[in-house]
């Protein structure tokens, strides 16, 4: 099987986001699994990618046709762990800075020249794709301009394609006129998308994908509705027997607490103990001082967002002044939700550290020093650190929403808890998780108990890879003549 990735990042090339781990980590998963496929991975050429440090050579150019004229599409490729990744450059593409420009307009050109040039390097490779694999707004474009080729471009005749969808909201601009300058009519109107969608990348891609995924169960049904379906749930219903939830896997050779070099301590399940040397050296290193006695440590390690609910973090931990807690809080992004973080800082100097930047190593120290690790997300399509938390021993607290309800399991409900689950993301919700888990903390052996059931969860990427095998593999038969 030829199967294609198109994505905005992957690891470790560019990564903003949880999008970057996923995409870095299941063609790799895949062609483990069936080293009989051949599994290709297209990338933008953002200027931050270390062309020389990941070896990429130049190995073809063509042009991608533009109403202004033919823009040049440059290609280099690699050989990553095994598998080839090509990357496309161009004006659109160096016209942005880094992965995602603040300017939509400027993103859009970018990903619709990338989008076309990828099914462009197809052909240039002479190499048909079974499976064209596309994730978000970014790729969608090319998962459209497939569909309306496939009929009359032997080609691709064959190519099936699937979307996976990690976060709805960021559909990218709706661009009717850029769309007609690269030569792509818009959704027809048989598709059942709204107006506005026509025109939009990501419904467009929807609309046209032989199959869509999302990156958890609980996410997949939720976009069927109103509160999370973002004008789309009428249209996605129509699509619901084409729609996967598939739950992403977590890079367990990459997230290891026996093996970190980043940690001060390393341990296992059964060496749990040596954690507290963790949270001792966590808390010099952010400067917070040593309690007496066995005080819970709080984490938080995310982009400030409001999907993460970080405005809500702040609030509930002024709801909690009676209780002895430290908390450790690491991220960077919306200025106003790090305003608010140091806000805390300043009114908790005791209590409370903002580290405001982007640290790989610090966010794995949180992770094998923290007791807890906060996730209020208001949705949340997968999300990472929860699995993380869990390898590391950190007991997550976390929305019932998408992909934290299908990996946590509460406290309350069974004897196999990893975690503390709140019904929706407010900051009286979150002081009362935080309450409970403070409850269990306090009976060390509870506690430990649970610690391990999380680290004991199976989160690898062999049983998602499988699952994407398999609908690949279904996608590939053709339906039995009527
Ligand atoms: C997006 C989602 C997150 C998910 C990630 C990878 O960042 O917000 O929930 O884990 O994509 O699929």
């Amino acid at each position: 099987m030829r199967i294609l990735f198109l994505a905005a990042e992957a690891a470790p090339f560019a990564k903003v986001g949880g999008l970057g781990d996923v995409v870095g980590s299941l063609p790799w998963a895949l062609s483990r699994r069936n080293p009989h496929d051949d599994v290709r991975l297209v990338l933008p050429l953002h200027p931050t990618v270390d062309a020389q440090r990941w070896g990429l050579y130049p190995l073809t150019a063509f042009t991608v046709a533009h109403r202004n004229g033919p823009i040049t599409a440059e290609i280099y490729a690699t050989e990553h762990r095994g598998l080839p990744v090509y990357f496309i450059t161009g004006v659109p593409v160096l016209a942005v800075p880094g992965v995602y420009s603040p300017d939509p307009h400027a993103d859009a050109v970018k990903y619709a020249f990338f989008s076309l040039a990828a099914l462009a390097l197809a052909r240039y490779l002479d190499w048909p794709p079974d499976i064209i694999h596309a994730h978000d707004w970014h790729t969608a474009l090319a998962v459209h301009a497939l569909a309306q080729r496939r009929d009359h471009d032997a080609f691709f005749a064959h190519t099936r394609t699937v979307l996976t969808v990690h976060n709805l909201p960021y559909m990218g601009a709706p661009a009717p006129l850029l769309l007609e300058a690269f030569g792509l009519p818009p959704a027809p109107p048989e598709s059942g998308l709204p107006e506005w969608a026509r025109t939009t990348p990501l419904p467009m891609g929807l609309a046209a994908a032989d199959a869509i995924t999302t990156v958890s169960p609980t996410y997949a049904r939720e976009i069927l509705t109103p509160e999370f379906g973002h004008g789309l749930e009428g249209f996605l219903r129509t699509r619901r027997d084409h729609l996967f939830g598939i739950l992403n896997g977590l890079d367990t050779d990459l997230w290891n607490p026996a093996t970190d070099p980043s940690l001060d301590v390393r341990y296992t399940p059964t060496t749990l103990g040596l954690r507290e040397r963790n949270a001792a050296a966590l808390r010099d290193e952010v400067g917070l001082p040593q309690p007496e006695g066995r005080v819970p440590l709080i984490g938080l390690v995310s982009r400030l967002t409001s999907q993460k609910g970080v405005d809500v973090i702040a609030d509930a931990l002024r709801l909690l002044p009676e209780q002895r807690w430290q908390a450790v809080l690491l991220g960077t992004g919306e200025p106003h939700l790090e305003d608010a973080l140091r806000r805390l800082e300043a009114d908790f100097p005791n209590r409370v550290r903002a580290v405001l930047r982007y640290d790989d190593g610090l966010a794995r120290r949180i992770y094998a020093g923290v007791d807890m690790l906060m996730m209020p997300s208001r949705y949340e399509p997968c999300g990472v650190a929860q699995m993380i938390a869990m390898r590391y021993g950190a007991v997550p607290v976390a929305t019932e929403t998408g992909g934290l309800a299908d990996t946590v399991r509460d406290v309350d409900l069974s004897r196999r808890s990893t975690g503390f689950l709140l019904p929706e993301a407010t900051p009286k919700a979150l002081a009362f998780a935080l309450r409970r888990a403070f409850a269990v903390f306090a009976d060390r052996r509870r506690w430990q108990a649970l610690q391990r059931r999380g680290m004991a969860e199976d989160f690898s990427w062999d049983k998602p890879a499988q699952a994407y095998a398999r609908l690949y593999a279904n996608l590939l038969t053709p339906a039995p003549n009527p």
